[in-house]
């Protein structure tokens, strides 16, 4: 049948989704699928129902791709898709949501607060920084609740470094996300379900040159060290791929999920997010977890396929 791979898109991150989308293409027609890459637009419905897929990829990372947007036009045309349904998408999309249920689920996640912009013109910039600081402490890490590739999102050692990260996290969206800034080892787990339940595949642990995983580090090469499997010990591996499994089930994800995490000097893993459409450029981290594992990019990205086909017949 004909697979189509939605990549692009309207959000921050079309770049990396319009290279994400290539790689899978890539993968994907190696093993002789044929495979088209949609660039995804405001005329994406008319192109949908004028030339239906008979299975789509979706590759969009942020808004209208990972809120669950895009996955409601999918399901509205009868058209099936590789992973997350648009419920449990918005759920993982929105930070604080996402940490609400793994919280109650048990598991941890750093202290934070969600802070409306309104709440700065409300209150008064000073006055909101100052009773963060009072009950958080520093340092803090800022983020939008709703985004991603680190975009607008940084560390906050000051008062006034917390001033300029709510600045960077409001130019992305109107709610940011503080929280307690944990030292640690910063991985990222993968996990796929082809059929037989989900799995976790090889940790990926994640060491920046310049210290911080940000935008630059996260796509050019040669900039980040990885670790494949991670050198976590045993038992903290053990809590790091428990943690994402537990992500992909308590929050209702299908097919493929990343999860990314801190895990603390006690072996402690603290959950950051879950990625419904976890990035597949040439530098991302599912991509290193899916060789480490000796599996063939193109042939699980066909068994999510299949399994996508088969879930709607
Ligand atoms: N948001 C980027 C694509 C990622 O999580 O990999
Ligand atoms: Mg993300």
């Amino acid at each position: 049948g004909r697979v189509v791979v939605l990549a692009g898109g309207l959000s921050h991150e079309r770049d990396v989704s319009l290279r994400s989308g290539r790689r899978i293409a890539d993968a994907l027609r190696a093993i002789d699928v044929d495979v088209e890459v949609l660039d995804v637009d405001g005329r994406l419905l008319s192109a949908l129902a004028a030339d239906r897929p008979d299975v789509v990829f979706p590759a969009l990372h942020g808004s209208y791709g990972e809120d669950g947007a895009v996955r409601d036009v999918l399901d509205l045309l009868g058209i099936p898709y590789v992973g997350s349904g648009p419920d449990a998408s918005r759920t993982a999309f929105d930070k604080p949501m996402a940490k609400a249920v793994l919280r109650a689920a048990g598991v941890r996640t750093p202290d934070s607060v969600a802070l409306p912009h309104d709440t700065f013109r409300d209150l008064g910039a000073s006055a909101v920084l100052e009773a963060i600081v009072a009950r958080f402490g520093l340092p803090l890490f800022v983020k939008p609740a709703r985004g991603g590739s680190a975009l607008g999102a940084s560390v906050a050692r000051t008062v006034e470094e917390l001033s300029s990260a709510m600045v960077g996290a409001f130019s992305y969206g109107d709610v940011a996300l503080v929280e307690t800034y944990l030292e640690g080892t910063e991985v990222a787990v993968s996990v796929v379900d082809t059929g037989s339940g989900p799995e976790a595949l090889p940790i990926v642990e994640i060491v920046p040159d310049s210290g911080v995983y940000d935008y630059t580090a996260r796509y050019t090469a040669g900039t980040t060290e990885f670790f494949v499997p991670s050198r976590l010990d045993p038992e903290a591996a053990q809590a790091a791929a428990q943690t994402a499994l537990t992500a992909h089930q308590v929050l209702r994800l299908r097919d493929v999920s990343r999860t990314d995490l801190i895990v603390d000097a006690a072996g402690t893993a603290w959950f950051l997010e879950s990625n419904v459409a976890p990035g597949m450029t040439e530098t991302s981290l599912l991509p290193q977890a899916v060789a480490a594992a000796g599996l063939d990019a193109g042939v699980l990205y066909r068994e999510l396929l299949h399994r996508a086909v088969s879930r709607s017949t």
